[in-house]
């Protein structure tokens, strides 16, 4: 079966991290074309670091790293270094990767990347801001048509907001941007909180993973005890959501997924609700969709998923 390219655009981060090693545990699957970094938990030069990080743990340095926006395109920056911590890697060991990123910015990479192959054929996955496609569609607005699967986690509808009462962190970080790509792009599949927030990280999956005597599995074990030790001290919760790796395990299996088309649009103007998403599934007629919102999640499934490509990475 030909592999799918796909670019996974992050703001390592935690859950972007575990969600990078899912990617890299299925090289039958991904052919990785690339990483493109943005500012969001952290800033723009710690999250492309933190994603060369990641890569080496990994072994996975064949994949290239491309360095993209430093800021949101209007709004003032806000970052989640509360639940990432000041690295961006919880309290994992960081260290100077050996591997550079690669030269050139990653929103010149996203068009160059997939302008150069067949319409349809590149998958992108968006696990932070939406800085960098948004950018990426003002370079080059056919982008929006010639992308393949565009799969995000984002928004917020029956779960309310996590970083105010009622935005979801990636959109509040860069609001405008979510509307530039929900208004170009078609098809987006949606991961909110009312999805991610089925997926958690309870005792019993994290010892699983913590149980695999490989260094990816070993570093995404110690992410999940940080982002459950967060859980418990910020939100008073006992298992932390699994956010960002529900993009890569939907590409690899959909199936555990259900989803329901929608009209997604974003809040752009009220201070009190900027970054809320507003999910409509009373469409007056298919046209109208833009994007696929998840709904439910075969929980369990994702983390066998996880558990059983960690162990092979
Ligand atoms: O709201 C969750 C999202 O915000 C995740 O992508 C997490 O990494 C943070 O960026
Ligand atoms: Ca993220």
């Amino acid at each position: 079966m030909s592999r799918t390219p796909l670019i996974i655009d992050c703001d390592p981060g935690v859950d972007d991290a575990v969600a990078l090693f899912l990617a890299f545990a299925a090289p039958d699957v991904f052919d990785l074309i690339g990483i493109t970094t943005v500012a969001g938990n952290v800033n723009a030069e710690l999250t492309a670091r933190n994603a060369r990080i990641l890569r080496q743990i990994a072994g996975r340095e064949d994949v290239p790293v491309y360095a993209g926006c430093q800021r949101p395109l209007v709004r003032r920056p806000v970052e989640a270094d509360a639940f990432h911590g000041a690295s961006g890697l919880g309290d994992m060991a960081v260290f100077e990767p050996a591997a550079p990123a690669a030269a050139g910015h990653a929103v010149d990479f996203l068009v160059q990347a997939v302008m150069s192959r067949p319409a349809g054929s590149v998958a992108l996955a968006v696990t932070g801001p939406m800085t960098n496609l948004a950018a990426a569609l003002a370079l080059e607005p056919r982008l929006a048509s010639h992308l393949g699967q565009v799969v995000a986690m984002g928004g917020a509808r029956s779960e309310g907001g996590n970083i105010t009462a009622s935005a979801e962190y990636n959109i509040y970080a860069d609001p405008h941007a979510a509307q530039v790509v929900f208004e170009a792009c078609r098809d987006v599949v949606v991961l909110g909180l009312d999805a991610t927030h089925q997926v958690r990280a309870t005792d019993d999956r994290l010892a699983a993973i913590a149980a695999i005597p490989r260094p990816a599995a070993k570093a995404a074990a110690e992410l999940l005890v940080f982002a459950n030790r967060v859980e418990r001290e910020l939100v008073g919760g006992t298992a932390s959501p699994l956010h960002d790796p529900c993009t890569i395990a939907y590409l690899l299996a959909p199936q555990l997924f259900t989803t329901r088309p929608c009209r997604l649009s974003v809040e752009t103007a009220s201070p009190l609700t900027l970054g809320h998403t507003a999910v409509e599934f009373r469409l007056k007629s298919p046209d109208e969709a833009n994007a696929l919102w998840v709904s439910a999640v075969d929980a369990q499934g994702v983390f066998d998923l996880l558990t059983e490509r960690l162990a092979r990475l």
